[in-house]
């Protein structure tokens, strides 16, 4: 019966992600702390800045990624479906929900299956840290041959599950799992948060086990903490109105991993283009985002999300223009001037590491 469960709480997080208050409270990412200097004398063209980038192997368009989010129902093939094509018109990434449901009934494959619409998009499989540790690396490699992705996004949601009703309790030879699927799989790994965000100290726990990307999926966005609080029994209630604002803001995480040597996918929170800007600017590869989208197009259908995307690509050009950027590895090394909370999130990483 479990199976039929997972398949109810994957609708049950679509729709309180659709119509409910699903962010953090009083957290947000703290990238109002973050100024990109001005240039009065820009004499770029809107027209002709570039905004593709290449991440893990593959050319994007623009350095915007749909982060996963479903998988295991109708309307979820739905949703992968127009989402992913939307994401091959524009040149950037998708990623899919969580392949457990389709790990237990392999009939459910068909709704993780994006590839016919999708044929050249940076693909991203997904699969919790808890089930990857416990699962035969060939099983894994099947799971994420079977949609042909391109990588695999092992999501670390310590905070959700704690406050989930059903969810795990214990997080023991999650790090030895780790070190054993990027030994051993063909295809590269990112380890991603899921609202929560990623530290220094982790950061470099990543680094040392050869993790080469990470999606920080920081604070100030979703909070899974919520959605489980909504929809969970007394404990669950009481525990998410406690840690709702749990983890480390989008931006303050994007600093802590600033001297790593990890690819950096920036999500969480980002909900338009001069937050994307910001993200690029503190050193990430690429920005993803999923309640933003899924909102339009739960709100307005394949046309508005294609408007959220268009108005991210277009917003993202005029922040080149304006920052003097040519291109986004450009902005990437350009200065910012950062508020005094976020620059105590900057000096905190400095003490871990003496
Ligand atoms: C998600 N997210 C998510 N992440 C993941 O790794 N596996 C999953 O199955 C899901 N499912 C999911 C469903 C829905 C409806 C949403 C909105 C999100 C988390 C998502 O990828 C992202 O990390 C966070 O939501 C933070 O980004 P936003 O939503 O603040 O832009």
């Amino acid at each position: 019966m479990r199976e039929v469960s997972i398949e109810k709480r994957k609708r049950a997080h679509l729709d309180l992600c659709a119509d409910r208050d699903v962010e953090h409270r009083a957290k947000t990412t703290l990238f109002e702390e973050v100024e990109l200097v001005h240039d009065a004398l820009t004499e770029l063209d809107l027209g002709g800045v570039d905004t593709s980038v290449e991440f893990l192997g593959k050319q994007l368009r623009a350095p915007f990624l749909i982060t996963g989010m479903t998988g295991g129902t109708s309307e979820a093939a739905a949703v992968n479906r127009d989402l992913a094509a939307l994401a091959e018109k524009h040149g950037i990434g998708f990623g899919v929900g969580s392949q457990r449901a389709m790990l237990r009934r392999p009939e459910l494959e068909e709704t993780y299956r994006v590839r016919g619409v999708a044929p050249t998009t940076l693909l991203l499989a997904n699969l919790g840290l808890n089930q990857a540790a416990k699962l035969a690396t060939a099983k894994i490699e099947a799971m994420v041959a079977a949609i042909g992705a391109d990588a695999l996004c092992v999501h670390l949601n310590p905070a959700q599950e704690l406050v989930q009703r059903e969810g795990d309790r214990s997080f023991a030879g999650g790090i030895e799992g780790l070190r054993r699927l990027v030994a051993e799989l063909s295809i590269p790994l990112i380890a991603k948060e899921t609202g929560c965000g990623i530290s220094a100290v982790v950061g470099r726990r990543l680094e040392e086990i050869g993790v080469r990307a990470v999606d920080v999926s920081g604070a100030g966005g979703t909070s899974w903490v919520r959605v489980e609080q909504l929809r969970g029994d007394e404990r669950s209630r009481a525990l998410g109105e406690t840690f709702r604002d749990w983890g480390i803001p989008t931006a303050a995480s994007l600093l802590q991993l600033r001297d790593t040597s990890l690819a950096r996918i920036a999500s969480g929170g980002i909900r338009n283009p001069l937050e994307a800007a910001k993200a690029l600017a503190l050193g990430a590869e690429i920005c993803g985002f999923a309640l933003p989208v899924f909102r339009a197009y739960r709100r307005g259908g394949v046309k508005a999300a294609d408007e959220f995307l268009g108005g991210m690509i277009e917003g993202l050009r005029v922040a080149l223009v304006l920052t003097n950027s040519p291109d986004v590895e450009r902005l990437r090394r350009c200065p910012v001037v950062l508020g005094p909370r976020l620059a105590r999130w900057a000096e905190t990483e400095k003490g871990t590491r003496s």
